[in-house]
């Protein structure tokens, strides 16, 4: 065991050999049971990992059940700013995340003390960051948002207190436009999202006239600009079920087309295209996770989100303001 768990440090999770006889779902199922655990998956994880999964959901329903379970361990099947996002909101259990390096671009590109002093430089501004951020972050602001309740976050805040927004600038951008807001935006962006081709998206409209094109808000401006509805990952999925057309591009990670497929048989889900020949609108953080992972980290209950208390309690501030005015808002479910 202990060889195991110092491989945790190296590669990121727990590189035990697995019978491959083994029925995973049927053992997860058991380990749930087992050891109360919940998992929490999100949309873009691979289909396996949803539908072993007791909730599915975006960044917003995610953290809202991380907060509201009576599970002793909540196991988190996404990347790393949303596991540590349960243990900021859930600091008496275990947190669980199958490959700790299962990080993200978004939250890579505000390292905390480079924004620490940008966020200096602007005494007067409040703070509003995408929750797609790291814990140290989080504690540097005054509210969270997620692309669920971004709008009526900003909304939320007197039209003559100025704003700094992080660390998505295709976001902030999107955000500005719809709030008439003159936001300071960070200079961040999510790789998958940044990564589709406009010119192969307007060639597939032609090939496709009848197909609606839906983006997630992490999208580039001409992107946006080119959607017949822009939204969070669960809006996209909602529009999908209940529009009235039955073909759709969709310009967001392609981990959702599982649950549109699922929801809705009998239309077709386009991936929009990405701008070279790779498979680059799979998010590589989020598709670290595996079966086999989710497996061993619920076996040996590791690897395990820590966070030291003090940065814990300036981290949930935030979020407890995001979580108070998305329920003044009605967006809670
Ligand atoms: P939502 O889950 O808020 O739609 O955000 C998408 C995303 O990029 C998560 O990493
Ligand atoms: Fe981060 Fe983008 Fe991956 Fe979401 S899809 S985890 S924002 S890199």
């Amino acid at each position: 065991m202990n060889i195991a768990f110092d491989k945790i440090s190296e590669k990121g999770f727990l590189d035990i050999e697995i019978n491959p006889g083994l029925d995973l779902f049927a053992e997860i199922e058991q380990l749930k049971k087992e050891k109360n655990a919940i998992l929490l998956a999100h949309y873009y994880q691979e289909p396996d990992i949803q539908d072993v999964a007791d909730y599915i959901g975006d960044s917003l329903g995610l953290a809202q059940k991380a907060q509201q379970t009576d599970a002793d361990i909540i196991v988190f099947a996404g990347v790393h700013f949303m596991a540590e996002t349960a243990k900021i909101l859930n600091p008496g259990k275990k947190v669980l995340l199958p490959d700790l390096k299962a990080g993200c671009s978004l939250a890579d590109s505000a390292p905390a003390a480079i924004f620490k002093s940008f966020k200096e430089k602007h005494p007067d501004h409040l703070v509003i960051s995408y929750i797609n951020c790291t814990a140290e972050i989080k504690a540097l602001s005054d509210i969270i948002c997620t692309s669920s309740n971004a709008e009526k976050i900003i909304e939320s805040v007197p039209k003559n207190q100025p704003i700094l927004f992080a660390p998505d600038k295709n976001l902030g951008a999107y955000l500005n436009k719809k709030t008439g807001r003159n936001m300071l935006l960070w200079n961040g962006a999510c790789m998958v999202h940044e990564i589709f081709s406009l010119e192969k998206m307007t060639k597939l409209k032609i090939r496709h006239p009848e197909a609606k094109v839906i983006a997630h808000p992490e999208c580039e401006e001409a992107v946006l600009a080119f959607a017949d509805y822009i939204g969070s990952t669960t809006q996209l999925l909602k529009y999908s079920e209940t529009d009235k057309a039955t073909q759709f591009i969709v310009a967001t990670e392609t981990g959702i087309l599982h649950q549109m497929q699922q929801n809705s048989p009998f239309k077709t889900f386009i991936p929009a295209p990405p701008d070279n020949s790779c498979a680059c609108n799979d998010c590589p953080h989020m598709k670290l996770n595996t079966l086999e992972k989710l497996y061993l980290c619920m076996k040996y209950e590791a690897p395990e989100i820590k966070m030291e208390e003090n940065l814990r309690l300036a981290a949930q501030k935030p979020m407890v303001r995001m979580m108070e005015i998305s329920r003044k808002a009605g967006l809670l479910g």
